[in-house]
């Protein structure tokens, strides 16, 4: 089954606090990782998986994720007229590489909430969510394309997944799967539950693709977790009334919501670094 997804949601009006006090005045997708901010790791995910349609739902003091999609006339006029002509391609494909829309969320009332008012934008059509504190580096295909495959077999919503340590599932939604002719069909999820009522080990990495239903779930979907509109709590509901299947990523996942995993996709980036990765492996080996 075919389908011609398109459209992409990226939440990004989170206020950072586990990164505080860098994200005080900066946004936490504008972090770097190396070079380039989480934000443009995730676009260029989606573009690869041929999702050119996106929206970013921001909130108060999250304009530079505007400023960084949008041309700089200043910048590339300068960096043009001095010769230097690497710089200027990266600042100029960065500029052009998508077309943007942005939506603000005025309150923050959760993830569920923010998917919820890229609504209008998207419509009745499919869609891509994807949660850019969430990096995963693509080992062939990347993440989103993952999802998309499955999705264009299915017809179906689809979400992104990995095993995490027993001590790590207090952190993310955790889903309980079935196997159904070799796919993986979730039953349900439950957001940051105890390892006692964690129904596996599979968690949601912030990649999923969903049939427009979630929008009129997520209508009446009242606050949950730590008091937020969930969209965990829609997909339950999701997936009480039509199939939902999960993929179990493949690629290099870094949670770089959290310091530790920002700290780690910092090291493997930077290691890997055409110009620094050698001089960075020296300079970590004296540390050790
Ligand atoms: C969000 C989602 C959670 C998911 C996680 C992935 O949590 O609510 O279900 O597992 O992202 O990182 P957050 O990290 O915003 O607390």
């Amino acid at each position: 089954m075919g389908t011609s997804l398109r459209k992409i949601v990226f939440p990004t009006a989170g206020m950072g606090t586990r990164f505080l006090p860098a994200t005080k005045a900066t946004p936490k997708e504008m972090l770097t990782i190396v070079d380039k901010p989480l934000i443009q790791y995730g676009v260029e995910e989606a573009l690869a998986a041929g999702l050119g349609e996106i929206v970013m739902v921001t909130g108060r003091g999250k304009r530079s994720i505007e400023d960084h999609f949008d041309i700089s006339a200043e910048l590339e006029t300068n960096l043009h007229a001095a010769g230097k002509d690497d710089l200027y391609k990266t600042v100029s494909h960065v500029a052009r590489m998508a077309n943007v829309a942005y939506i603000r969320q005025k309150q923050p009332l959760g993830l569920g909430h923010a998917v919820l008012c890229a609504a209008p934008w998207v419509g009745d059509e499919c869609f891509g969510v994807s949660l850019a504190d969430e990096l995963i580096l693509p080992e062939g295909k990347s993440a989103m394309q993952q999802l998309r495959e499955v999705h264009e077999q299915t017809g179906a919503s689809v979400i992104g997944l990995a095993p995490v340590p027993d001590q790590e599932v207090s952190r993310y939604g955790i889903v309980k799967a079935n196997d159904e002719n070799g796919l993986l069909r979730l039953e349900t999820m439950i957001e940051k539950p105890s390892i006692d009522e964690a129904p596996s080990n599979l968690a949601m990495i912030g990649r999923y693709i969903f049939t427009p239903r979630l929008f009129g779930l997520l209508k009446d979907t009242k606050p949950g977790a730590g008091g937020e509109i969930q969209l965990t709590d829609a997909m339950c509901q999701l997936a009480a009334e039509e199939p939902v299947y999960g993929v179990v990523v493949e690629g290099a996942r870094f949670d770089a919501g959290n310091p530790y995993g920002f700290l780690l996709a910092n090291a493997t980036l930077g290691l890997q670094h055409k110009e620094h990765g050698e001089a960075l492996r020296t300079a970590l080996k004296a540390l050790l």
